[in-house]
């Protein structure tokens, strides 16, 4: 993975947000990511009438991943409806973890900074190999 291009991931970002179905929040979320081999998915947050099972942009990021062919986030880029960098909620790093591993970098309010730092000794599929006690 060459260089990342941080702003074209923040205007896919952006343009994703504009996506957003956020009628009880009123908070419109988009997230682009690119992938170690080059790919560029997007998502936005999608809400429902049943408040709690509305579904972060991150959610819709990660299905796309799969749906165009699976691998692993390289660098993620998720926004609010300011345009700005957002950090992605609790249960979403845990998604980007899955997705991108420790080494996938992500823009936040404080720069460039990795998964590693992101979501520190993370919970992941490792530990479901080695930790079943069996
Ligand atoms: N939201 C996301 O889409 N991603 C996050 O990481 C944080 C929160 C959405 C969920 C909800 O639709 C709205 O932002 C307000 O919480």
């Amino acid at each position: 993975m060459s260089e990342v291009d941080w702003e074209s991931l923040r205007e896919k970002a952006i343009e994703a947000s504009r996506r957003a179905y956020c009628p009880y929040s009123d908070f419109p979320v988009g997230v682009a990511g690119v992938t170690t081999d080059g790919r560029v998915f997007t998502g936005c947050n999608v809400e429902n009438a049943s408040y709690g099972v509305g579904l972060c942009a991150e959610c819709g990021l990660v299905s796309a991943l799969h749906l165009g062919g699976g691998g692993l986030f390289a660098a993620v880029y998720c926004v609010g409806g300011d345009g700005q960098a957002l950090m992605p909620c609790g249960r979403c790093r845990q998604l980007l973890w899955e997705n991108g591993g420790p080494a996938c970098l992500l823009m936040t309010p404080e720069g460039v900074l990795p998964m590693s730092q992101i979501l520190p000794q993370a919970f992941g599929p490792d530990d479901l190999a080695t930790r079943s006690g069996h």
